[in-house]
């Protein structure tokens, strides 16, 4: 068995929110080349946006006490880079001063899977900015459950049974299995709210093994103030009997539509993109995704190859450019705005605290003004 995990986090942006400064990324790669002589079988250090990913392969399980150390002590390096630098929000992402056990609650987030590796193995890794572990639940279910995307669903008899969703609620701490096609709707009636339900892991029905997984931490509900976006990742395994490589892209053609984007608290369309473009701009968005794909051997990371550098994203490229410029007029109004219910892990319930003596009773009588 061999574990794939990325864990990242936001340390500190080069500009804003904007990027990683190269600097910090050179102390990861220092920290992670040392590791690789006894802790790891490989590893590669990665960015989208102001986010570091530790993409590693190990031998320790999920979870694991020293993999999950080994991160902390990164970003906290990462982190003193930032600081020496005067980069911002420096350390945003490490909520608490010391690590204890694993990462869990403690603010980077994580996607982990342990596997038995296939002769070959494709395995696609997701990384975003600007938005929040939901926004992979439109893709995976794409992926794993339309055969309008994928067609292997109706024409692989090794994926004609379907896939099993796992779906954790966010607010209740608690998750379900879902069995698809069966349970279609079922799993629809949750997922349609990624604010809450997310998809956390698929499993293929018939080759009964893991097919991807998702990071699902919410930083916001971790530390019950805004913190910034929990910028999520995502690994799935491609091919024989699982998605092929394009049927998973396939699932981002359309920018669907993602909460994040400036002060975590707008809706805009999700940009698929190279990683030389990863870094957000206009409106500190949009929210973007990269999908660096490994061939894993021996737990060895044969890659990436960047797979959004390609023409045939131009078009859901200029698309979500447009949606997101449509968006942008609404200013403050939702639905470009988040709901207030979801502006609760944000910085404006403390402008609400303002007016809070201000509300009074609705009346019919015309209010007196002050003198
Ligand atoms: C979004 C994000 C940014 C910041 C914004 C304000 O996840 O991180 O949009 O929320 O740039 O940042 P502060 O409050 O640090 O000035
Ligand atoms: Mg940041
Ligand atoms: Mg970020």
């Amino acid at each position: 068995m061999v574990t794939m995990s990325i864990i990242k986090a936001d340390t500190g942006g080069f500009i804003g929110h904007s990027a990683v400064h190269p600097e910090m990324l050179a102390t990861a790669k220092d920290a992670l080349e040392k590791a690789k002589t006894d802790l790891l079988i490989d590893g590669q250090v990665h960015w989208c946006g102001d986010d570091i990913s530790l993409i590693i392969t190990h031998e320790h399980g999920i979870e694991a006490e020293p993999i999950h150390r080994f991160a902390w002590d990164t970003f906290m390096a990462t982190t003193n880079v930032a600081k020496a630098l005067g980069m911002y929000a420096a350390g945003q992402d490490l909520l608490v001063d010391a690590f204890s056990g694993n990462l869990k609650g403690m603010g980077p987030g994580y996607a982990e899977m342990e596997i038995d590796e296939r002769p070959s193995e494709p395995i696609l890794c997701f990384l975003a900015d600007k938005t929040e572990p939901g926004a992979w639940n439109y893709p995976m279910y794409r992926a794993f459950a339309d055969p309008f995307n994928t067609a292997g669903l109706v024409i692989d008899p090794k994926m004609h049974a379907g896939f099993v969703f796992e779906v954790h609620d966010l607010f209740e701490e608690r998750r379900a299995l879902f069995e698809c096609p069966g349970e279609l709707y079922d799993l629809l009636l949750f997922i349609g709210s990624p604010s809450r339900f997310v998809i956390k892991r698929v499993f293929s029905k018939t080759l009964g093994v893991l097919a991807g997984v998702t990071s699902t931490q919410r930083l916001g509900l971790m530390a019950g103030r805004y913190v910034g976006k929990d910028d999520p990742v995502m690994m799935i395994r491609a091919q024989s009997g699982l998605p092929a490589v394009g049927e998973i892209l396939e699932a981002f053609t359309l920018p669907h539509i993602v909460s994040g984007c400036m002060r975590g608290s707008h809706h805009a369309p999700f940009l698929p993109v190279a990683q030389d473009d990863a870094h957000p701009t206009r409106f500190d968005g949009q929210p973007r995704v990269v999908c660096l794909a490994f061939q894993l051997k021996d737990g060895h990371l044969n890659g990436p190859r960047d797979m959004f550098d390609d023409p045939s994203f131009d078009l859901a490229r200029q698309r979500s450019n447009e949606m997101f410029d449509y968006l942008r007029r609404h200013g403050p109004f939702e639905p470009h705005r988040l709901p207030l219910d979801e502006m609760e892990y944000t910085t404006m319930p403390a402008v609400m605290e303002k007016f809070a003596e201000r509300w009074e009773a609705t009346s019919d009588e015309v209010p007196v003004l002050a003198s």
